[in-house]
């Protein structure tokens, strides 16, 4: 592998904590599971986007830029947590939105859209679900460079082979915990949308020659096209940094089962893991990605995927703020 030579801003102190599971572990009555907390990562309430975020900001000002540009769904955690990355470093940040699939977008949303506004978004932009997010981040950008200001473009969900670096640098840390506390995981489990953080996660595992195996968990796509998304970004990224290891194309493994009706689209199963989780660890998981991630362990947990001796580390990627989005899921129903 080529030297690693990219610029890296930090956004965190130190490694995320791995916690053990051990009351989860038991009601499950299945492997032994950890929990990799990415929740608690830096910026503004944390998630997996602050990782991505450490390499793509660092590559925006060392190209001299003023201005991130990204885009995301109205509940968008990479979008609060890019605008945080600005706030940060004093650049500015605008934001292009895609309305939701069913029903209108509301001006008054809180969770991480309340957020943006507090965090003072320079520019937010709706548009149809349907609408092309990237055509519409290269409107904003031409205007700001007709203004002589310098925008730098940040894919959905910061998933390119930049941002990638975040999760082989993940990948990383999680080996050297797993050296020191003498307990190497068989498996990491993750919500895989954008494809960034399986991606990275699989070649930061190839590049350290670790047979801890990544099973993605969909929360929006079918498998194939999941597979395929991921399959292609692992490439781009593993050119990036020079990676010798042959990739074999299973080395990808996505779930499609746990999506639901759709992305965002609640879940029963998804419920359950959100209250078992917090009612067994008192961690908070969120809706979208979390909830469903783990209702895709539990899921594999019953159908006997893992032995009782394997050893499986949950990524908690975040998403608090959209849980507070979601509290008819969770109350007590009226009368
Ligand atoms: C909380 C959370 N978890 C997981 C993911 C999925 O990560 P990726 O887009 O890298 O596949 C996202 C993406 O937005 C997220 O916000």
């Amino acid at each position: 592998m080529k030297p690693i030579r990219y610029e890296r801003r930090k956004y965190t102190q130190g490694p995320t904590p791995i916690e053990r599971l051990e009351r989860l572990s038991q009601v499950l009555g299945g492997p032994h599971i950890s929990i990799k907390r990415d929740d608690l990562l830096g910026l503004t309430a944390g998630g997996n986007k602050t990782r991505k975020l450490e390499y793509l900001v660092a590559d925006a000002i060392r190209q001299g830029a003023d201005t991130l540009i990204t885009c995301g769904a109205v509940q968008s955690n990479h979008c609060r947590l890019t605008l945080a990355a600005a706030v940060r470093e004093g650049l500015r940040c605008q934001l292009v939105l895609s309305a939701p699939e069913t029903g209108d977008y509301n001006p008054q949303a809180g969770g991480n859209h309340l957020l943006f506004h507090l965090l003072g978004a320079e520019q937010i932009e709706v548009i149809p679900a349907d609408g092309d997010m990237l055509a519409a981040m290269e409107k904003l950008a031409d205007s700001l460079r007709e203004a002589g200001r310098k925008p730098y473009l940040i894919p959905v969900g910061g998933s390119n082979e930049i941002g990638s670096l975040g999760y082989m640098a993940c990948a990383e840390e999680i080996e050297q915990q797993a050296w020191e506390s003498c307990t190497p995981f068989d498996y990491v489990v993750t919500a895989t949308g954008s494809g960034g953080t399986q991606a990275g996660l699989i070649a930061g595992f190839l590049a350290r020659q670790s047979s801890a195996k990544v099973i993605g968990i969909n929360v929006s796509r079918d498998r194939a096209s999941q597979e395929a998304k991921v399959q292609e970004l692992l490439a781009r990224t593993a050119a990036e940094v020079g990676l010798q290891a042959t990739i074999h194309a299973d080395v990808v493994q996505c779930e499609e089962r746990f999506v639901g009706p759709g992305y965002a689209i609640p879940t029963e199963e998804m419920v359950e893991a959100v209250q078992l989780v917090a009612r067994t660890e008192g961690i908070l998981l969120d809706p979208v990605y979390t909830g469903k991630a783990m209702a895709g362990l539990i899921g594999l947990i019953r159908e006997g995927r893992f032995s009782q001796d394997d050893h499986v580390l949950f990524l908690h990627t975040g998403g608090a703020p959209a849980l507070y989005t979601a509290s008819e899921l969770f109350l007590p129903k009226q009368g």
